[in-house]
């Protein structure tokens, strides 16, 4: 080997050396998880304790509740001030999928449908900017003003569902743009589809999809999902599902489908949340 061999071998050994630690970091800032898990949980407390916060936010001062470093890490809070509300291993799974199928040169876009502030799109793109990747698009799917009413006539098993009441759960289309920006990865790869599901997933301008990463939380916001998208998931694609194990809505509806599509590859479990598969 000459001496321009060797240096080419070695600078390749750097790039890919710091592509890993990009994207590891990348993952630890957009889950708030360098700082020992002192983010602190989304907290309303009681009727007496929301009066209080009131009046500590008058003085600038704010209550948070404190987690353990493990629940965030698993994912199971809704942190204060996190980009994403996902936990490590859901993550490492993202991330996992979405490498594999540039290894493999699986063609297709990526989406997560049902985003909150952004996070694990902004991972998917930070990671398709680690490996130069410019001809895939990260679509970022959100009402941007939380979840639907359901509709139990409708969908029977999200009846009595609370999501849409909760405040945290609505971050707007300027914040979660913002978010993109403040790591550098807001740019034409990145496509917004603002509206509910049901207006704006069936008619969405996506060819082809490599990554689908549901999170919508409900039965009608999972099936919705699926069957405008799953027919746009290549072979060789991913269908990730963050609340399979978590949400029983979400996990009839992943169920009712597999099954009226025929579908029987295995599930795989990420973490006590989340599952996913591979078409
Ligand atoms: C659990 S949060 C998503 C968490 C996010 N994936 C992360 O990385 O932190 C659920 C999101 O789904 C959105 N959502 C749920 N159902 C929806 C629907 N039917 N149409 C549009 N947005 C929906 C909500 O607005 C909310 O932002």
């Amino acid at each position: 080997m000459d001496g321009s061999a060797a240096s080419v071998t070695t600078t390749e050994k750097i790039s890919q050396d710091l592509t890993e630690r990009y994207v590891e970091l990348l993952k630890q800032v957009l889950s708030f998880s360098l700082w020992d898990g002192r983010d602190g949980a989304v907290w309303r407390g009681r009727k007496s304790a929301r009066l209080l916060q009131r009046l500590l936010e008058q003085r600038n001062l704010s209550v948070a509740r404190m987690i353990s470093p493990e629940v965030r890490q698993n994912g199971g809070d809704w942190p204060r001030l996190a980009h994403t509300m996902v936990g490590a291993k859901r993550l490492d799974n993202l991330q996992e999928c979405v490498e594999q199928v540039l290894r493999g040169q699986i063609p297709g876009d990526l989406i997560e449908t049902g985003v909150w502030r952004g996070g694990s799109c902004i991972l998917m793109r930070g990671i398709l900017a680690a490996h130069g990747i410019t001809d895939r698009t990260v679509w970022v799917a959100d009402s941007f003003a939380g979840l639907p009413e359901p509709d139990p006539q409708r969908y029977p098993a999200d009846a009595g569902d609370r999501h849409h009441t909760v405040p945290e759960l609505a971050v707007s289309l300027t914040e979660v743009k913002e978010n993109f920006r403040r790591y550098g990865l807001l740019d034409d790869q990145v496509r917004f589809l603002p509206g509910w599901f049901s207006d704006t997933l069936p008619g969405a301008p996506i060819e082809q999809l490599a990554v689908m990463r549901l999170d919508g939380d409900m039965y009608s916001s999972t099936i919705e999902a699926l069957r405008a998208l799953y027919p746009k998931l290549v072979e060789g694609g991913f269908c990730i599902i963050d609340d399979y194990w978590a949400v029983e809505g979400c996990r009839r509806a992943v169920q009712d489908f597999r099954t009226a599509e025929g579908i029987d590859v295995p599930l795989i479990r990420i973490d006590a949340c989340g599952a996913y598969w591979r078409r």
